[in-house]
């Protein structure tokens, strides 16, 4: 009876191949004699991994950047699921919103009799208004400094320190305020974020300590002068992105009954769809959504008994948004069962350095000893890891659950480029982590007795 079952799902295997480019793989035995050792299995996972694929994808995936919220990465969005469904995965497409804040054309700021050069920079999330007003010198903005200040009507002038923007700000503008220029105190210029958009918010520039100092300086010596503060074109826009995710469920799966939870463990492999404007993102990230598509590829027939979730993340680079929105609507159930985060960015460079790995708290994890073992194997020598929080596997980190980046180092000249096109990627690069990976990966969830 057994015999029979093989036989079936040997057929089912080759049927599908026939149909879909998955991998085929004869997974069975018979109740006296394993047919194919478990080490047959592993060389032809290996084997069926084919990097002219993952570069088809790269090149069909850069041919314009996809930058998340655009027409392109709807698009991208629509190809990544089309790829996972081809492979004989149902998928989902979760989508979400987020702010993305435009930048100000127009910054200006001009004080009466003050003829230094002033270069003052928009915060993000500063809004647009026009104000002509009395400059007025309030240290640092905190509520103590200001309270025997009259601020009403007048352009506050403050340093960098102690508190945040947004305190600062949100402290003259309760005195009525209705202007802000904040200088650093250090040298050089500042980038700085007001965290979210804020209707109520008066006009906010930064500027240098040296133009800042200046500043404060002519104001003492001649108070009562007027200023005009301008910033035109500056907005707030709700943008929608999406994760693609493809779910392969363990091959011994008992059915749980409705009140019952699951109970099995859960690795996701994930990578970033979207790029930065004006990038094509081959490296950044096709290359890692090109073994994400792999690996759900090679790994769909492995008789396993852990739940594999493949997913593309949306909106990475507007600061790990899609991975951040996926981790927080877990059940907790989901976040104690998921044992690793494969994350892969930037894995596909001709012009970037060796593989290394990335922890978000500089520790050895889970997912770094399954890759080091992995990678000893194939190439003699573990592969390096070192601390490095840029990327989505910080999301998975700080909810406890061990994650890893993949990405070689230093990287390329051409990151976040208009020039990151798929002419640079290399083929050995991404079949050596697509291999690393998928070894990681068979070394944790393979069962050797199928259907037993
Ligand atoms: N692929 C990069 C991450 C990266 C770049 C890691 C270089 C290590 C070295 C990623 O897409 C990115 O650009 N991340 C942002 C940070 C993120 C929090 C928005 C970055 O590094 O600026
Ligand atoms: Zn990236």
């Amino acid at each position: 009876m057994k015999n029979s079952l093989y036989k079936i799902l040997l057929a089912a295997v080759l049927g599908l191949s026939t149909i879909a480019p998955i991998a085929t793989f004869a997974y069975y035995n018979t109740s006296t004699q394993v047919e194919t050792s478990t080490s047959n299995l592993e060389t032809k996972l290996l084997e069926t991994i084919d990097a002219d694929n993952m570069y088809n994808t790269i090149k069909h995936l850069s041919k314009t950047p996809r930058v998340a919220g655009s027409l392109q990465e709807a698009v991208a969005v629509q190809y990544i699921r089309k790829q996972f469904e081809s492979y004989g995965y149902t998928t989902q497409v979760q989508v979400f919103t987020f702010d993305n804040y435009i930048e100000p054309h127009t910054i200006q700021l001009a004080l009466d009799g003050f003829t230094q050069a002033m270069k003052p920079l928009a915060f993000e999330y500063s809004v647009d208004g026009e104000v002509s007003a009395e400059i007025i010198s309030a240290g640092l903005g905190t509520v103590d400094e200001i309270k025997s200040l009259n601020l009403t009507g007048k352009i506050a002038l403050m340093q960098r320190g102690d508190i945040s923007f947004k305190e600062k700000i949100m402290n003259v503008t309760t005195k009525g305020a209705v202007g802000v220029i904040i200088y650093n105190n250090a040298d050089g210029s500042i980038l700085g974020s007001l965290g979210e958009e804020n209707d109520t918010s008066v006009p906010a520039v930064l500027l240098t300590k040296t133009e800042g100092e200046a500043l404060e300086n002519h104001i003492t010596k001649n108070p009562g002068k007027i200023a005009a503060l301008q910033i035109k074109g500056a907005k707030t826009q709700n943008n929608t992105s999406h994760n693609v995710i493809a779910t392969k469920k363990p091959s011994n799966l008992k059915k749980v009954s409705t009140n019952e939870v699951e109970k099995h463990d859960i690795i996701v492999i994930g990578s970033h769809h979207d790029s930065v404007k004006g990038a094509p993102g081959a490296n950044d990230n096709a290359s890692g959504t090109s073994i994400t598509l792999e690996l759900a590829r090679v790994l769909k027939n492995v008789p396993s008994d852990t739940e594999i979730r493949f997913i593309t993340f949306g909106a990475e680079e507007m600061g790990l948004i899609g991975s951040a929105h996926y981790v927080e609507n877990l059940s907790d159930n989901d976040i104690s069962r998921i044992v690793a985060n494969f994350n892969l960015d930037m894995v596909g460079s001709n012009d970037a350095g060796d593989l290394i790995l990335q922890t978000a708290d500089n520790k050895s994890n889970f997912v770094i000893e399954l890759a080091q073992e992995a990678s000893t194997k194939l190439n003699g020598k573990p592969t390096p890891f070192n601390q490095g929080n840029n990327s989505d596997h910080v999301s998975f980190a700080n909810v406890g659950i061990p994650a890893a980046l993949f990405i070689h180092n230093p990287v390329e000249p051409w990151y976040h480029k208009p020039e990151d096109t798929v002419d640079k990627i290399s083929k050995e690069k991404l079949q050596d982590v697509a291999e690393i990976i998928s070894l990681s990966v068979w070394n944790q969830i393979h069962i050797d007795q199928y259907a037993q």
